[in-house]
Order: C-alpha cells, then structure tokens, then sequence
C-alpha cells in the first residue's frame, strides 16, 4: 500500500524526485561552504533577508535549488549559486540541512564544530574605526575583518583606501556593474564610504590561496613586449601592494578565483570603470592560461 501511493504521488508530480531521498549528509556538508556566508555554517542565517536552511525539508530544498537552477524562482543571490549543482549536489545539499538542528541554540552547539563556521576567535580586528559597525552589512560576504571565505568574494582587509572609495562610489553610480554590489552601497553616504574604506584599509589581510610559478611571475613583472603586455609591476607594485594615492589596487593576496573574475570581466568588457581603459586594454592581450599563471602569482605573493 505504501509503495502505491508512493508511486500514486510520484505520478502525480507531489514527489517530484525520489533523488531528494537519496542526499549524502556528509558530501553534502562539504559542498555547502560556499552557502555559509550567507546561510550560516548551521544553518541558521545571521541576515534576515537570508533564510535560515536547517531543518527544513530535503525534498522542499531540493525543490528550491532547482527552480533557482532553471529560472522558475528569480533571486539574483541564489541563481549564481544554484547554477552549477547537479542533481545529486542538490540531493546532498538538502541531505545535509535537513538534518541540521532548527532551533538556533542546539544549532549553535552543533555549528562550533564545524569546520566552515568563521569562529570569532579567527577574526582579528585592528585598530578602533567608526567604520567597523557600518561594516556590519559587509560581513556575510567579505569577512568581519574584510577578509572574505568565499573566494568569488574579494578581500577587502589590506585593499588600498583610495581604490576602495572609487570602487564603492563606482557600484552606487552604477560606472562598474554588479547585481550583487549595487544594492548593497546604493544608501551609503559618503561619510559612510569613507569609514567603510578606513576601516578595511587598516585590516590585515590573510594568506592568498594561490601558488608561486615562473610564467606568472615572469609576465607580472617583465611585460611581454612582443604582445605589448604592460608589466603589471609597474602599477600593482613589486610585492603586489598597488600605489594607493593613484588609486591602483593591491593584488597580493587577493583570492583566485576573485582575480580571474576580474581580468576576465576586463577582457570582455563587462568591467569598464577604470580610467583610460587602462585594465581593458591590458586584459585584452591576456590568454586563459596566462590568466591562470598570473592570478596563482598574484594571490601568492
Ligand atoms: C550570497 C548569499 C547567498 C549564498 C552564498 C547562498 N544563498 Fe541561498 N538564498 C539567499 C537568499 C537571499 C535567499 C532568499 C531568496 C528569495 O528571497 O527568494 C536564498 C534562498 C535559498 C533557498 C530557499 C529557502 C526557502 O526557504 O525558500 C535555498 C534552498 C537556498 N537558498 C540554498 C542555498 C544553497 C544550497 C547554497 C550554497 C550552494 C546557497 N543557498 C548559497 C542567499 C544566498
Ligand atoms: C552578498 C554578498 C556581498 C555583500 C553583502 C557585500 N559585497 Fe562587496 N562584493 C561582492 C561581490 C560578489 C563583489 C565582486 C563584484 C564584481 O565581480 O565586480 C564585491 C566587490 C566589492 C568591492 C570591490 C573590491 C575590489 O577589489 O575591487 C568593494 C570595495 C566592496 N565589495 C565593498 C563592500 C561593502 C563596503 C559592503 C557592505 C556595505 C559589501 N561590499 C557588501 C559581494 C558582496
Ligand atoms: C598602467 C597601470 C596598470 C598596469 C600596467 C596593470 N594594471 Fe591592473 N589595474 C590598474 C588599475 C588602475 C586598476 C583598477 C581600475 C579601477 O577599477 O579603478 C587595476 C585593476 C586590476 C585588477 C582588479 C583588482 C580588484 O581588486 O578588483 C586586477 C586583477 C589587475 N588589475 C591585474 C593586472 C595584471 C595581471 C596586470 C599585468 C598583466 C596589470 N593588472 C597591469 C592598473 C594597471
């Protein structure tokens, strides 16, 4: 009897996959360190606007991911993250917050644990800047000390603070386009920006996840004449610091996978806020391979 009405509402799309049943808790667990930012590593959301995901039904989460997948439900956040997951990376998703704890203090508990929680005592804030509680917003994607655990994400802790205001002022008028960015500096005034620069300027700035090699570093800091590649050193600083009072990033240490977002924005021309078409020209002589060599030297250094 179970098994037909099973059947019964299969057919009748009530149990749209039986996949839903079948998530590993334990691989997905893994896979959700690019959710915690903004879900929290238990689940439990520390933003309002986000929702908490612990304890909420497989089949209803699985439900979720796939109509942000195909475009049934609009949300620009969750249509990136939800793009690139297969059936089973659903299955195992929805696996692992089922299971998780929905009241917030068992989750709290349980979320000490865990390896993808940002525990405070990683978090090292310098100096005392009016800029840190304004910073409160930033947090969910670039870090409480502008050091972000999403590598899409970029750091912010150690940026330059001249580049860090243009930047702001840059997603609020609208000169550098991002669905995510926008929204999020759209009410800030520009005391605000200057806080928010001063405080993440004055952070430390973590360890990069990229690793040293010869063709990036020969590219980086010798040019390719024959392709009339600018030396990136000669803006972006030997140790990769940027030179702040003309507004030229830092790139040391910055994630890869932030980096080669980046060059690649500028090649294609999706990035075009910087002066003179200084980057653009620049990344249009760039390969995807020297953009792989480049960005593993940047982040290492
Ligand atoms: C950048 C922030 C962000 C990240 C990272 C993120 N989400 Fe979301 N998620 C959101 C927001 C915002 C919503 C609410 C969307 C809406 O208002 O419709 C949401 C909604 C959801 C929902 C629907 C919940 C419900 O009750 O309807 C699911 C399921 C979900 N996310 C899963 C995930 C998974 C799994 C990941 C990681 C692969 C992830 N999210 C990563 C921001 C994020
Ligand atoms: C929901 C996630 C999210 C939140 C919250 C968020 N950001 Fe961002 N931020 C991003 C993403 C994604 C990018 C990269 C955009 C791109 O690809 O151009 C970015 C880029 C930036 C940059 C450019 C860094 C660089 O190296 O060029 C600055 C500056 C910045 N954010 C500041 C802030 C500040 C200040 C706040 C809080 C008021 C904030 N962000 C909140 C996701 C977020
Ligand atoms: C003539 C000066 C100049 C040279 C040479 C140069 N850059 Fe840049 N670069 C800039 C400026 C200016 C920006 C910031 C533009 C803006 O948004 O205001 C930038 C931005 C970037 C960014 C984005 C940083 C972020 O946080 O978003 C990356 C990555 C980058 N450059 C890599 C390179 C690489 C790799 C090379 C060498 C192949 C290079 N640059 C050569 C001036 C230069």
């Amino acid at each position: 009897m179970k098994k037909i009405l099973f059947t019964l509402l299969l057919g009748l799309g009530v149990i749209n996959t039986a996949a839903a049943f079948a998530g590993d808790a334990a691989a997905g667990k893994t896979k959700s360190a690019t959710c915690a930012a903004c879900h929290g590593a238990n689940g439990i959301s520390a933003i309002p606007l986000y929702p908490n995901l612990a304890g909420q039904p497989a089949a209803y989460i699985v439900k979720q991911l796939k109509a942000f997948k195909n475009g049934d439900r609009k949300d620009m956040m969750m249509a990136p993250m939800a793009v690139n997951l297969s059936d089973e990376d659903m299955a195992d998703l929805a696996a692992h917050f089922a299971s998780l704890p929905r009241n917030p203090e068992a989750a709290a508990s349980a979320g000490a644990s865990s390896a993808a929680a940002p525990a405070a005592g990683d978090v090292k804030i310098v100096g005392n800047f009016p800029g840190q509680a304004k910073a409160a917003a930033c947090t969910a994607c670039h870090g409480a000390d502008g050091n972000s655990l999403v590598t899409m994400y970029p750091k912010l802790a150690g940026q330059g603070e001249q580049y860090l205001v243009k930047q702001i002022h840059d997603f609020k008028d609208g000169t550098r386009k991002d669905p995510v960015m926008a929204p999020m500096v759209a009410a800030l005034s520009d005391q605000d920006i200057a806080d928010l620069a001063e405080f993440f300027a004055a952070q430390k700035s973590t360890a990069g996840n990229g690793e040293a090699n010869e063709v990036g570093k020969k590219l980086y800091i010798g040019g390719d004449a024959n392709r009339g590649i600018t030396a990136c050193i000669a803006c972006h600083g030997v140790k990769g610091n940027g030179m702040d009072n003309a507004a030229f990033p830092a790139v040391a240490k910055q994630n890869v996978e932030y980096l080669t977002t980046q060059l690649e924005k500028f090649r294609s021309g999706e990035r075009q806020n910087d002066a003179n078409n200084i980057m653009g020209d620049i990344a249009a002589k760039l390969t995807d391979d020297d953009i792989k060599a480049l960005t593993q030297f940047m982040s290492s250094l």
